[in-house]
């Protein structure tokens, strides 16, 4: 298939670049460097041994967007482009809502317009809510917390009613728990900007001496030790499902939880960076993080048995490959 990655250059689009190529399909890039670099292409030209067509796109904007379909007869389209720090969202919410919700709307629009009938969406489990877990795809969704989820929620309405619409669309909203490690050659991985959000960024920047000490958000939640448990699935798990996403996409619209299955506490995420990397990780208890739940892990019984996915790599695995990315990073930049 020939395959429009939006976001491509990011960390989750990335790893899809490789996953889909090795599956032999035709990748265009688009992405427009907000959160990303320009080198990633190369690197990605690198690892999978071929050019890549990349543009430098805001995928918000109409006439660019359309200028791509005009140029190429793609087959389907994965959209990851968009902004994701939670935190930054409840500041900035305009910017959310504009980049994340118009994104959304002016490529499924392109797609309607030039008959290309695979969207596959970026959703995320923050859809859930506070639900309990494990969270199953016919639950029924509670409000999210912050501009940010509310654009993935507004995003998988605004597709499921096109897709409702337009005879012959299939859309595939893909529900991502928490994924971390990189590509097994430590070249790509999970860059952020500043000071890290989420947990195996900061781990890997504490034991590489980057920062001083974890902070654990909160050891009183109703869990196995008292922190927070996620669903940690391996990014190039994750990209996998992607590919089988789309392969498999037929009319209307289907959702799918892209997780293991698997709940691992902080404290336990920790322990198991430790073991696999023989490096220590200091931390110190603080309070709980404001708007997180207890407990987030899928039921991913659905994308087994629909699409044949499952996630084949294990926490050692994912704190490895991340370590791995990390100390490439550090050689490179000394
Ligand atoms: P990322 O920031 O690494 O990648 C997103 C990419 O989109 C970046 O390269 C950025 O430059 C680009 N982008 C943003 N707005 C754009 C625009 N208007 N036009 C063109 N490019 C644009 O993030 P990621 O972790 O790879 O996430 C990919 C997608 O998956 C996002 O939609 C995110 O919300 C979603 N998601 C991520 C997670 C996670 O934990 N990483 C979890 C659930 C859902
Ligand atoms: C966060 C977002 C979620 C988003 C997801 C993936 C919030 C409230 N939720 O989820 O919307 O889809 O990232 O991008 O931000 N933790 C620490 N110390 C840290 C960082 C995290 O103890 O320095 C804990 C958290 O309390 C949580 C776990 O580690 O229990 C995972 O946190 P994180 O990686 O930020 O992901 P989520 O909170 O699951």
């Amino acid at each position: 298939m020939h395959i429009l990655v939006t976001g491509g250059a990011g960390f989750i689009g990335s790893h899809t670049v490789v996953a889909l190529t090795k599956a032999g399909h035709k990748v265009v890039v688009a992405d427009n460097l907000s959160n990303s670099k320009i080198e990633t292409i190369a690197t990605l030209e690198h690892i999978i041994g071929q050019k890549i067509e990349f543009h430098q796109v805001d995928v918000t904007e109409e006439q660019a967007v359309e200028k791509l379909f005009e140029q190429n007869k793609f087959h389907g389209v994965i959209h990851f482009a968009g902004l994701k720090a939670v935190g930054e969202s409840v500041q900035k919410p305009l910017m959310y809502y504009m980049n994340n919700l118009i994104s959304t709307m002016v490529v499924a629009k392109a797609c309607v317009k030039y008959g290309v009938h695979k969207f596959v969406f970026s959703s995320s489990a923050t859809v859930y809510g506070d639900n309990e877990a494990p969270f199953y795809e016919g639950m029924d969704l509670l409000p999210t917390t912050n501009p940010y989820g509310e654009t993935k929620a507004m995003s998988e309405r605004i597709l499921m009613d096109l897709a409702k619409a337009t005879p012959d669309f299939g859309v595939s909203l893909l529900r991502y728990f928490n994924p971390i490690g990189a590509h097994e050659s430590g070249l790509i991985g999970e860059l952020p900007n500043g000071v890290p959000n989420n947990l195996m960024p900061f781990v890997t920047q504490v034991a590489s001496g980057k920062r001083e000490q974890l902070q654990v958000f909160g050891d009183d939640y109703d869990t196995v030790d008292g922190s927070g448990v996620r669903d940690y699935i391996h990014v190039m798990d994750l990209a996998e499902g992607h590919v089988a996403a789309i392969e498999q996409l037929n009319a209307g619209t289907h959702v799918y939880n892209l997780g293991t299955g698997y709940g691992t506490s902080v404290l336990e995420l920790i322990a198991a960076f430790e073991k696999a990397n023989n490096i220590k990780v200091p931390y110190k208890i603080v309070d709980r993080r404001p708007g997180d739940i207890a407990t987030c892990y899928a039921d991913a019984k659905k994308a087994k048995n629909k699409l044949g996915w499952v996630a084949k790599r294990d926490i050692e695995q994912m704190c490895k490959d991340s370590w791995h990315f990390e100390t490439k990073q550090l050689t490179e930049t000394v």
